[in-house]
């Protein structure tokens, strides 16, 4: 027991902590929206418009980025409602790390599959496409995005540096896919517009999932990097729809409470260095995270005595369902947690269960209440007194408590003393799909406008 106590003072954040790592964060939004720039992205994505509701008509998206390669017809209804028909392909995960004609060439095959039997007719035009490509990626305009780097795992060569929807266009052409791509987007400001389009109070739009990222509206004037960059038509108070990217907030490990078991992760992911506040409450990394405390404990003598580890040594042999199911688990029996330890040819004892699970319970309340650090920073800068904060990902809709940990977090920096909570996180309307539909009227109809 001595033993959790220790993980647990390691893990813990308490409320001071929580609102000086949000008011840094602040500092450092700002900075990355300046001209020199800093570590956290902040990238423009070009949506220089709010979404009226009124927005109408059938759009393609794909969506990549996430758990899922999932590809979405979407029809606007014009009326602040939408209906989407969907088919998930699950991306081999040798995909990740493979080449980029073969990533794009299987995006190009799924999108040709999902065409020919939601039109079985064919098509009389070319049908618009909005690509949710949830990597940072820098955009001069809506309809191109130049890939600064992977994350969350992905290492394929020849992509980072380039734009990214001329390579998706040139395998949809070559197969004669009847589909013209004509907005790059990144999930968050997808979830973000998706969630403005049906709720008139969503100010962001956030991912809790394999990666953890949020975007929001800015105005043009208040993003002095642009300068130079913009057309002459838009004007300084325009709305601009910002990326933040933030998963690579406190890269210079200033205030951010590091484990070594964090340290380990980054330094033994292919991007070392990079994405330090989303590998440490990330979906993609939480498994990892308790597989190296595990491990340590082990090698300590502590749990799993004569036990061979040999399948418990891999990395990343534990994905994000392992916690979330363990914390699932009622304390009662722990039968989930004996299972999942026996595919791993772990026999596990009642007490080696109980510690797991409390190991998973610091994991989780950990990553809850850093994650929503981030959405306290974007309210406080932009100074919202109420906010409706629109997410969606695995982490949010299937982590056990992860939705009371963060609500209690954000309490925890605010400390309101009101009967509500005016800042409250939302469940996202149906994914980012929508947002790239939505975006892709809004850029056709800036088009139309001569814009
Ligand atoms: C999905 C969104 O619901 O959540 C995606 O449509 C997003 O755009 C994904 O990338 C994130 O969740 P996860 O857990 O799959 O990374
Ligand atoms: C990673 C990606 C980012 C994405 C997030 C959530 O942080 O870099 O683009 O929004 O994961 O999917």
């Amino acid at each position: 027991l001595d033993q959790i106590k220790q993980i647990e003072t390691l893990f813990t954040v308490k409320p001071e902590k929580l609102i000086s790592i949000s008011d840094h964060f602040v500092k450092e939004l700002d900075k990355g929206l300046s001209k020199q720039g800093g570590n956290i992205p902040m990238i423009p994505g070009w949506v220089l418009d709010y979404p009226t509701g009124e927005e109408k008509g059938d759009y393609l998206a794909i969506d990549l980025g996430g758990t899922n390669l999932r590809v979405v017809l979407v029809k606007l209804g014009g009326d602040r409602t939408f209906d989407t028909t969907q088919s998930k392909y699950s991306l081999p995960s040798s995909m990740r790390t493979g080449t980029a004609d073969e990533l794009f060439s299987f995006i190009a095959d799924c999108l040709d599959k999902f065409v020919k039997e939601e039109f079985p007719e064919g098509v009389s035009s070319p049908l618009p496409l909005g690509f949710t490509f949830s990597y940072p990626a820098s955009q001069d305009a809506i309809n191109m995005g130049v890939l600064q780097r992977w994350t969350k795992g992905f290492d394929i060569d020849g992509v980072e540096g380039h734009d990214v929807v001329p390579m998706l266009q040139k395998f949809i052409s070559q197969k004669n896919v009847p589909i013209n791509v004509v907005a790059l987007i990144n999930d968050t400001t997808g979830t973000l517009i998706a969630s403005m389009y049906t709720d008139s109070e969503a100010k962001l739009g956030l991912i809790f999932g394999t990666g953890v990222n949020g975007a929001y509206y800015d105005v043009v004037k208040d993003i002095p990097k642009l300068e130079g960059k913009l057309p002459a038509d838009v004007s300084p108070d325009s709305p601009m729809a910002v990326n933040c990217e933030y998963g690579a907030f406190d890269n210079e490990h200033l205030v951010l409470p590091r484990t070594k078991y964090d340290i380990q992760i980054d330094q033994e992911s292919p991007r070392p260095g990079q994405q330090s506040y989303e590998k440490m409450i990330a979906g993609y990394y939480l498994g990892e995270l308790l597989r190296l405390i595990l491990l340590d404990l082990a090698k300590d003598g502590f749990i799993f005595e004569n036990q061979n580890l040999s399948k418990l040594q891999k990395p990343y042999v534990m994905d994000t369902s392992y916690p979330a199911r363990i914390e699932e688990d009622p304390y009662e029996n722990l039968s989930d947690v004996e299972s999942l330890f026996l595919q791993l040819g772990i026999v596990t004892t009642e007490p080696e269960r109980k510690l797991i699970r409390a190991i998973c319970e610091i994991i989780g309340t950990r990553a809850a209440r850093l994650s929503i650090c981030g959405i306290a920073a974007i309210c406080k800068k932009r100074g919202y007194k109420t906010a409706h904060c629109a997410a969606d990902g695995s982490v949010y809709t299937k982590y056990p408590n992860f939705k009371q940990r963060a609500a209690q977090g954000l309490r925890d920096i605010f400390q309101w003393n009101t009967k509500e909570d005016p800042i409250v996180i939302v469940p996202a309307e149906d994914g980012s799909g929508a947002g790239a539909a939505i975006i892709a009227a809004l850029t056709e109809k800036r088009l139309a406008a001569g814009l």
